[in-house]
């Protein structure tokens, strides 16, 4: 098989890369070791800044998110006792979005089989190859178990953090850092109304708590838990309490109301960039290249902004031989990644218990400059409802 863009990866960055590439006249093939339904049904996170809503409208893909998706002004911050809330339209001109990655997703994969996308689920052993070449190709097993290769004019990495891409760039090649947070969160879906109109972001001496959504009919909850937590010890009963707890059930008339959970797990946090996002004739997107923790809700963002810059970088060395702006893509992208990865630390590390009291009491007045200072405000704002692309 032969195309201009190889794409490694269906989530949300393949996909949304190869429509972008697709409208602007190049084309692609994907190749993914899951099947599609597992792609598609896999949670993730669920807040979409307004750049990001901004681009998927702009390329077609904004109908049912219109519809679906819930347009929220701010979040609510807490410490027990006291809520406020920091309206983002109110500091920033900007909102954000509730529309979950799963309907992204399957959105993206409705548009990219309308357009008969070549995508090969289900593959094994993928490898990628020559990438110091014009000629870069990518192996793997199909799943009839014979072995295909696909050549490419590029090749893109958008398989997350345990695929093959990120390795492929040689140690000599790249630094890395990372940091590994000492807690992790407890995630759990139910089929209940949320009890809150915007996301509460909890400070608790019991650990962080929040509450997001999915739908006018289903709730999305966090906790703060211990990285070596046993979901068997958590049975529904205890997570509710907790929640109660941590959200603040009872103060000044308001109440959480539990429901039926359809889907518990465990998260951990950990932030992650890989520098530089290209190596020859591979480019890193997405995860592939960096992982934030969850608070904040920067991961799938941050895919999106890569690939808004990608699209037209590939468009231009492709088509009109101009590689300015490929050549400039690691650099650009990077910049964002670098604030969003302070950001996700920032809202992180203001809100967890890390076991230090010293912690605590700078996350306190943290806390109390955000509930009165709107430059504070501002500057939260600014972050969460997301810079403008290529920032
Ligand atoms: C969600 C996840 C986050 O990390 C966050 O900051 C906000 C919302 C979510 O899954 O809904």
């Amino acid at each position: 098989m032969r195309t201009q863009v190889a794409i490694v990866g269906a989530g949300p960055a393949g996909l949304l890369l190869s429509h972008l590439l697709d409208r602007s006249g190049i084309e692609s093939v994907i190749v993914e070791t899951r099947e599609r339904d597992y792609v598609e049904a896999r949670i993730r996170a669920g807040i979409l800044e307004q750049s990001t809503t901004d681009l998927l409208r702009e390329a077609g893909l904004g109908d049912r998110m219109g519809r679906e998706g819930e347009e929220h002004r701010g979040i609510y911050l807490q410490v027990p006792h006291e809520r406020h809330h920091v309206d983002f339209v109110d500091l920033v001109g900007r909102r954000v979005t509730v529309y979950g990655q799963t309907e992204l997703t399957k959105d993206l994969g409705r548009a990219r089989a309308a357009a008969g996308q070549e995508i090969r689920y289900g593959v094994r052993g993928t490898a990628v190859h020559d990438l110091d070449t014009d000629r870069p190709y990518v192996t793997f097993t199909g799943p009839d178990g014979a072995t295909e290769r696909l050549d490419a004019d590029v090749v893109v990495g958008c398989d997350g953090s345990f695929g093959p891409c990120r390795a492929a760039i040689p140690a000599a090649a790249k630094q890395t850092w990372q940091r590994t947070y000492p807690y992790a969160w407890l995630g759990i879906l139910a089929d209940v109304a949320p009890s809150t109109d915007e996301l509460i972001y909890a400070w608790h001496p019991d650990g962080f708590a929040m509450h997001s959504m999915r739908s006018p009919t289903v709730s999305r909850l966090y906790l703060q838990v211990p990285t070596d937590t046993d979901l068997a010890e958590w049975p529904d009963d205890r997570i509710w309490d907790a929640l109660a707890t941590r959200l603040g059930h009872g103060q000044d008339g308001w109440t959480l109301t539990p429901g039926p959970i359809t889907d518990k797990s465990v998260l951990p946090m950990r932030s992650f960039v890989q520098q530089p996002m290209r190596h020859g004739r591979l480019f890193l997107a997405g995860d592939a290249a960096h992982i934030v923790p969850p608070t904040g809700a920067k991961g799938l963002n941050l895919a999106v902004a890569d690939v808004a810059l990608l699209a037209p970088a590939l468009t231009a060395l492709l088509k009109d031989r101009n590689p300015a702006l490929a050549d400039a893509y690691s650099d650009t992208a990077l910049r964002r990644v670098w604030r969003c990865t302070h950001f996700s630390w920032w809202m992180t590390t203001m809100l967890h218990q890390s076991g230090d009291p010293f912690d605590q009491q700078l996350q306190l007045s943290q806390l109390r400059w955000l509930a009165t200072s709107r430059a504070g405000q501002a500057g939260l704002a600014e972050n969460y409802a997301g810079l403008p692309i290529g920032l």
